[in-house]
């Protein structure tokens, strides 16, 4: 029997990824009201409450181990800067999605952190297969996800955006253990 770790911790070079744990709403609330941030996902709501943060931490914790895993993403000098999250939707395969916070966009901090989180993803979470998507109006989404090694499908899904309150196209990708 492989037993998962509830509450993982991975270590990159420059970046720590945690579990969210109850004291982080504030500071993910600060950092997730941020429109830019928001219409490049699916789920995250905008405005983007407090309470949306309080909801998001409590749910983590009843994560299944086996389907999903949060990690809040920490550099040693500011802190949070960001998140990442592997997630199962019924019925379909494991997938990713991150974020970084807009003041630190542009230094590679999304790429490390994800290339961090497949690393982990495959040796102690024994996973060999994740699916992506990204809004095709966000290319830096794509250049992440393609060097860390996800490839294009070539299937386009329409997907609904919370934040945009509309459907978006959506370039589907798939990695490989
Ligand atoms: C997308 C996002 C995660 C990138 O975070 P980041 O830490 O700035 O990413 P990185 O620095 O690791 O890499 C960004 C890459 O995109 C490239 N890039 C940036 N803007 C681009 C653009 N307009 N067109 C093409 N490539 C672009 C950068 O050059 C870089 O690639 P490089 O290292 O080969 O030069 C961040 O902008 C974000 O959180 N956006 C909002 C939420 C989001 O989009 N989440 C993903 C949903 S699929």
């Amino acid at each position: 029997m492989c037993l998962i770790e509830q509450t993982p911790r991975i270590e990159t070079r420059r970046l720590a990824l945690r579990s969210p744990a109850p004291g982080d709403e504030s500071r993910l609330a600060e950092l997730m009201a941020d429109y830019a941030i928001a219409r490049m996902t699916s789920r995250v709501p905008h405005p983007y409450s407090l309470a949306d943060a309080a909801a998001f931490v409590e749910k983590v914790q009843g994560n299944d181990p086996a389907k999903d895993h949060n990690f809040v993403i920490e550099t040693e000098d500011d802190g949070m800067v960001g998140g990442i999250g592997f997630f199962t939707p019924p019925g379909e395969p494991l997938e990713v999605g991150y974020w970084i916070g807009r003041d630190w966009w542009g230094r590679g901090f999304a790429s490390e952190a994800l290339q961090g989180a497949l690393a982990w993803a495959k040796a102690s979470w024994r996973k060999r297969y994740v699916v992506a998507g990204h809004f095709s109006d966000n290319p830096a989404s794509g250049a992440v996800l393609c060097k860390a090694g996800f490839l294009y499908t070539g299937e386009v899904q329409l997907k609904h955006s919370l934040a945009r309150g509309e459907e978006a196209a959506t370039r589907m990708m798939v990695w490989l253990a």
